[in-house]
This record gives structure tokens, sequence and C-alpha cells, in this order.
């Protein structure tokens, strides 16, 4: 038997202006999880994922599903041919799906590494960001890297979408990408940086209820991005600055200073067109209860938001946000 947990993850700043080549910052959220869990069994490579409602052979499920496609490619990194195992790889998550959670990357990091160890194979994280990035562009489209880069890692960092595909699995050089020389398009490798919170600091997370694929939201910034460049490119400066002075501010042990970054990112957001009025409502109202800050979170016009909130104003900021509409509530320390 083998088994492995993921958390889920936040995106702290950055997101959208990341997919451009922006900088952004990422934050594991451990209060809620993916496991997978792989054991023997005597009837071929069996997928049980109930919260999918997937109880399948291997060989049944397209080769597109998501959880097929990352067992086939961990399969493929360690060596192991699908037909020569004998196994159910089970799979349990809380982590709430198109919330901007990170879901989908953390069910394939669990598979993936519960399964490259139940071959008897250890992988590192990068190994494993490498092979969730490819199942990551069956959930987005075009994904930055970032979700698989900070559950992967299991800790915060500053991601700078690079110029260049991950080499694929097969260990060969991936195509160039086809869009631009940030790497827009196929995918990207990423500068990831690891970096120190020696103060840590508490966020609220709060969720609209308003599922909101990732897809479409990148593919409407895109769009417009395409009619309007000079005032898209101009955002995301904006959004790329706001994450270098935010690491700046948590390397330095400041991070009640950070509010104020994160206020002003949610207004970049919207200006992008990825708020939404329940969105906007949320923010405000964790503003008005003593929030330092508060800004969507991920893909934009559902899914979640966060508030950087302090000891004396949690209980209140949480109730004030439940009171304007949010449908559940997670407080998570970072650092
Ligand atoms: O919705 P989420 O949290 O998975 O975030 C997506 C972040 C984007 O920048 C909008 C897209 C991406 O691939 O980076």
């Amino acid at each position: 038997m083998s088994a492995a947990a993921a958390p889920g993850k936040i995106i702290l700043c950055g997101e959208h202006a990341v997919v451009y080549g922006r900088p952004a910052i990422a934050v594991p959220v451990s209060q809620v999880e993916a496991r997978a869990i792989v054991v023997d069994s005597n009837g071929g490579l069996i997928i049980d994922a109930p919260d999918r409602g997937i109880a399948s052979r291997l060989a049944d499920l397209p080769a597109d599903d998501p959880l097929a496609a990352i067992v086939n490619l961990t399969l493929a990194k360690v060596g192991r041919a699908a037909d020569s195992l004998s196994a159910v790889v089970a799979i349990q998550s809380t982590i709430p799906i198109a919330g901007g959670l990170g879901s989908g990357a953390a069910v394939s990091t669990a598979i993936a590494r519960a399964l490259a160890s139940y071959c008897g194979r250890e992988l590192g994280a990068s190994e494993i960001s490498a092979l969730v990035f490819e199942v990551e562009k069956l959930h987005h489209g075009t994904p930055s890297g970032i979700d698989n880069t900070v559950i992967a890692f299991g800790r915060p960092v500053y991601f700078v979408r690079g110029p260049h595909p991950p080499p694929r699995p097969d260990g060969h050089p991936s195509p160039l990408s086809s869009d631009g020389e940030r790497g827009e398009g196929q995918g990207a490798r990423g500068e990831v940086t690891t970096f120190a919170v020696p103060v840590p600091f508490r966020l609220v997370i709060a969720d609209t209820g308003i599922a909101s694929p990732t897809k479409m939201t990148v593919a409407d910034v895109r769009q417009a991005r395409e009619a309007e460049p000079q005032k898209y490119e101009a955002l995301f400066d904006r959004c790329g600055e706001i994450a270098r002075r935010a690491r700046a501010l948590i390397e330095s042990g400041e991070p009640s200073s950070l509010g104020e970054l994160l206020t002003a990112n949610h207004w970049a957001l919207r200006e992008m067109g990825v708020s939404s009025p329940e969105l906007d409502r949320l923010v405000d109202a964790a503003l008005d209860s003593g929030a330092l800050g508060a800004k969507l979170s991920g893909g934009g016009r559902g899914g979640n938001m966060i508030a950087l909130i302090t000891a004396e104003t949690e209980e209140r900021v949480g109730e004030c946000l439940l009171k304007a509409g949010a449908k559940r509530l997670i407080t998570t320390t970072v650092g």
C-alpha cells in the first residue's frame, strides 16, 4: 500500500498577469487536501474517485480524463506499463472544485506521489510538478504553471512563468510555445522561488459558492488583451509590481503592510474584468469590518476571495463575510 496527500492552494497576488510573464505569489492551504491511496488488488488497474462518480478500469477511461492522464504520465515516468499493475488507486478530496483552491492540481499531485511510491520511486517536487502541469493543461487550457508548482512544493512560492515549456515527461524537449517570448501557449517551465516567511500572517478565504472555470476567465482576459493590448499590459505590469513588493514585505517580516497591496490587486483585477458583484461585495464587507486588505483570488467571476486579518479582526471579518453572502470560510496561517 502507498498513500500521499497534497494541500490546496490560494493565490496571494498576481493571478492572470502571471499568464503573461509577471510574477505571482501562491501559498499552500493545508486545511483542505487531496489524498490518494494505492492498494493491491487482483483486477487490473482501477481508479476509484467517488467524488467524481468514477469507479472504473484505467483502460476504460478516455486518455484525456485528468485522472487517467496523471496515472499514465506517472507510470511513463517511472517506467511501468499499466497492464503490469493490479491495484486500486483511490482518491478523496476536501478541496472544493472550480473554486481557485487548486483541487485538480492537488488530486494529480497526490496520485502521482502515491503511485510512484507504490512503484518504488520517490519523485522530487519539480518532477511531480512537471507531470501535474501536463494535466493542468486539460483543466485550464493554457495554465501558467503556478498551481502545480505551489502544490507540489507545498510551500509559499514566488513564481515567474518561463519562456520555454517544460520537457515532455518522456524526456524529449517540448515544442517551443507558439505565442511570443513570454511563453504564452503550450506551457512554461517557470522560475520558482520558495521564500522565507519570518512573521506568519493570517488569511480568511471566503467562497462565493459560484463555480467559475478558470479556463473561461483566462480565455476572456486573452481576448480582452488582444482588443486593448496597452491597457492590459499596463494592468499586468501593475500586478507584477504588487507581487514584487508583496514578496519584499513578507520576507522582511512586515506582512501586516501587505493589506494595501492586496486591495490594489483587487482593483486591477476588477479593471481586467474578472471580478463580479458577489466578489466585490465580499471584498467591501471584509474591508469595512477591519480586514487589512482583501481581493478576489484565482480565476475570478466566482470562486474565492481572501482577506488579510489579525487575531483581533478575525471573528468580526468572518461574521461580516458570511452576512455578505460567503458560503464557507477557511482561515489559514501563512508561514
Ligand atoms: O483559479 P485558480 O486559482 O486555479 O488560478 C488560476 C490563476 C490564473 O492566473 C488565472 C491562471 C493561471 O494558470 O495562472
